[in-house]
């Protein structure tokens, strides 16, 4: 990395003799430093996400993939880095089309130098900005997790859990809304988010309303920034973790894409430590875009035949996506030990062991629902809560684990 302040660009164009003169161009500005130059924009990308760049210089055609789909990629994996598109002149079109997918600046072929110059030096600054921003907002997430330019695991970004179970009705929101609150602390913050669009309840299971919800984000999932999110999530005030409500009517579920929810839980991972999604039992978009973004899946069955036929589909279905199976943490909510199927016999029936049973108890559980104040807070000692307790202690467990891993394989 180079000094502080100096604005790190990279070169994009598919012709040696244009990158070349461009670099020596800018070899007489101190303030800017040319970290990497690519030939195409798979290349641009690469290099992107591993120099995170300030600006990018970009041609806009280019054989593998235009500049433009480029300009996209890069944006969403660095959101600070801002492009320069390089095009020959009267492009209207086409510039029109870039500045949709990101694009900062435009200049025409071949540019004047000073054009150019100051062209990088004020996207720079902006960038040094952004990335300032950035890192102050989230310096308690960044310190504790270190750098990352890794794989699943992104180190530097927050953990995406899916709460789901095939079966509706067996405790994903129950157990979503507490565990959310087991995981969070000033350290590691939260967000819930209710990913079940038509009939979602965490609001009012967290007794928290408001009339901001993930609608509000879906049509700028392309431009989100801290401030926008904030104005969307609700705060949860007994415990201090953040929601992102589902639609106020059933009918606005449709105004959301899976693209765009998957862009917002991205976005999410740089804000908080832990997503917590809480899903309905139908594989929508929504929820398979949870599940392609998740670290965890914690998922749920209960004693009873259909439930635990649908976790074996689940499963089978979760092989077939190639999803790793140490991803999955099976839990068994509303056990009762009085029912003969028990946790070790489902687990084995199912090749994936239950490593969390959360025990059947009407009595903490339901008020605790209707009142909307989730029982890890107030029931602390019962073993309901103990079980969630543990759970959230397994999550953290694991993706340390699995983080780890991927550090000592990228050595
Ligand atoms: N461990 C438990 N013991 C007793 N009742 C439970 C337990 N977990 C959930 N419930 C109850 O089961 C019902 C469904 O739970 P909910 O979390 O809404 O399920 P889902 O989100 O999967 O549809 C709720 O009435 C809740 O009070
Ligand atoms: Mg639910």
């Amino acid at each position: 990395m180079g000094e502080d302040n100096q604005i790190r660009v990279i070169l994009v164009d598919d012709i040696a003799e244009t990158r070349e003169n461009i670099r020596k161009i800018l070899q007489f500005t101190a303030e800017i430093e040319v970290v990497g130059v690519a030939r195409t924009g798979r290349e641009a990308i690469d290099i992107a996400k591993e120099e995170k760049p300030h600006v990018v210089l970009m041609d806009i055609n280019m054989p593998d993939m235009d500049g433009i789909k480029a300009t996209e990629a890069i944006r969403e994996a660095v959101p600070f880095t801002q492009v320069i598109i390089l095009s020959v002149q009267g492009d209207v079109n086409y510039m029109r089309r870039a500045m949709l997918a990101g694009a900062r600046d435009f200049l025409t072929k071949p540019p004047m130098v000073d054009d150019l110059i100051s062209a990088i030096l004020r996207a720079g600054k902006l960038a040094i900005e952004e990335e300032e921003k950035e890192a102050t907002r989230y310096h308690a997430q960044q310190s504790e997790l270190g750098s990352g330019r890794l794989g699943k695991f992104q180190l530097t970004y927050g953990k995406v859990i899916v709460v789901y179970s095939p079966k509706g009705g067996v405790g994903c929101t129950t157990i979503a809304t507490n565990l959310a609150v087991a995981l969070h602390n000033e350290e590691t913050p939260v967000v819930i988010v209710d990913c079940n669009l038509q009939f979602g309840d965490v609001s009012v299971v967290l007794n928290e309303r408001s009339k901001n919800s993930i609608i509000d984000l879906a049509s700028r999932a392309n431009e989100l920034d801290p401030d926008i999110i904030e104005e969307v999530l609700v705060t949860h005030a007994a415990s201090g973790i953040k929601i992102l409500a589902a639609p106020s009517r059933p009918e606005y579920a449709e105004d959301i894409t899976g693209e765009q929810f998957r862009k917002i839980i991205q976005y999410l991972r740089k804000l908080y430590s832990y997503i917590i999604i809480d899903t309905a039992s139908g594989l929508t978009d929504a929820v398979l875009a949870s599940i392609d973004a998740s670290q965890i899946i914690i998922l749920i069955a209960t004693q009873d035949i259909p439930a635990i036929n649908n976790a074996r589909l689940f499963l089978d279905l979760a092989d077939v996506l190639e999803i790793d199976r140490r991803t999955i943490l099976f839990t068994m909510n509303r056990v009762d030990k009085r029912i003969p199927i028990t946790p070790e016999a489902v687990g084995e029936n199912l090749k994936q062991e239950v490593v969390s049973v959360i025990p059947f108890d009407e009595r903490i559980v339901v008020p605790s629902i209707n009142r909307g104040v989730p029982f890890i807070a107030t029931a602390k000692t019962k073993p309901v809560a103990k079980a969630i307790l543990s759970l959230a202690e397994t999550v953290r467990q694991r993706v340390t684990e699995m983080a780890q891993e991927e550090i000592e394989e990228v050595q």
